[in-house]
């Protein structure tokens, strides 16, 4: 490895876990913990070992969307994290339940972060999972500046604030040299009688996606079954009747763990072979 360019820190790799992948938006509320949560299952389903870091420390969603209210513990200064539907989780929304709000500010809120990365006891991880909080702030960068991910996904729907935004998300990635691995396009339609209704707008991701250069990964639609699966702890992931939002995850879930092996392919150092 080269020298460090100035001004950069160095990114230290979290021993035992593969693969890191930060799930990012540049706005709010489009379905990043949702895509998250159920891509955790997915992977799971696949048959690796995936961990959940929720990284929205102001707004936490992971507990609920997956049904767990205990609190860690920790075994001498290292926290032990939390398991529910096979994923090892671990949130702010463990160590500060309720609906109290935390008035931390950029040094504090960097140090949990941190300290979810480096003190928890997450094992050997094929796959973790970053929930980030919305937008492309300080601790977005922080994280993607300390952390070697294997690449980042943007979630947006098709409105175009939501991909104004999304634009600026993949801009923030590639500052820090992440590959963005892709964006999903959340909230694509809503069928209604055989109808597909673009309540958003259509084709936004799609066309985002081939501006920015980088693959869509999936167009998934409006479903009441994925919000009521996120509100009750049972992601809609974890049904397993045929379903087709189940399938859009499964195969969402496939074509990261492809582009994951992709870019660790090309990361990879080349050998040359001597004649
Ligand atoms: N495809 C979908 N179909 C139906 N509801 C959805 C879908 N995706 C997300 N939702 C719902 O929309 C709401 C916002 O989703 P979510 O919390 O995942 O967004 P977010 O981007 O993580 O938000 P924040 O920016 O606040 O972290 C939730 O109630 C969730 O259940
Ligand atoms: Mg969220």
């Amino acid at each position: 490895m080269g020298p460090q360019p100035p001004g950069e820190q160095p990114k230290l790799p979290i021993p035992g876990v593969q693969n890191i992948i930060a799930i990012g938006s540049g706005k709010g509320g489009v379905g990043k913990s949702t895509v998250a949560v159920n891509l955790a299952i997915s992977l799971a389903k696949l048959g690796y070992a995936v961990g959940l870091m929720d990284a929205d420390v102001y707004g936490p969603n992971v507990p609920l969307m997956m049904g767990v209210r205990d609190t860690p513990h920790a075994v001498g200064q290292r926290i032990q994290p939390l398991k529910a539907h096979g994923i090892t989780l671990m949130s702010m929304g463990f160590l500060n339940p309720g609906d109290k709000p935390l008035v931390w500010r950029g040094p504090m809120l960097n140090s949990v972060i941190q300290q979810f990365l480096r003190n928890v006891d997450w094992g050997n991880l094929d796959y973790l999972i970053i929930d980030l909080p919305p937008g492309t702030g300080d601790v977005q960068l922080t994280l993607i500046q300390t952390t070697p991910l294997t690449g980042a996904v943007v979630v947006t729907t098709p409105s175009d604030v939501s991909l104004e935004d999304a634009r600026k998300a993949v801009h923030m990635f590639e500052q820090v040299r992440e590959q963005v691995l892709g964006i999903v396009e959340n909230m694509s339609y809503l069928e209604h009688n055989g109808e597909k209704i673009y309540v958003f707008g259509q084709g936004g991701g799609a066309r985002t996606a081939e501006l920015m250069k980088v693959p869509l990964l999936a167009e998934i639609p409006l479903d009441p079954k994925t919000r009521e699966g996120g509100d009750s702890g049972q992601p809609i992931a974890t049904v397993t009747e045929p379903n087709a939002q189940v399938t859009r995850f499964e195969k969402l879930a496939r074509m990261i763990v492809e582009r994951a092996e992709a870019s660790k392919q090309k990361q990879r150092p080349t050998i040359t072979v001597a004649d």
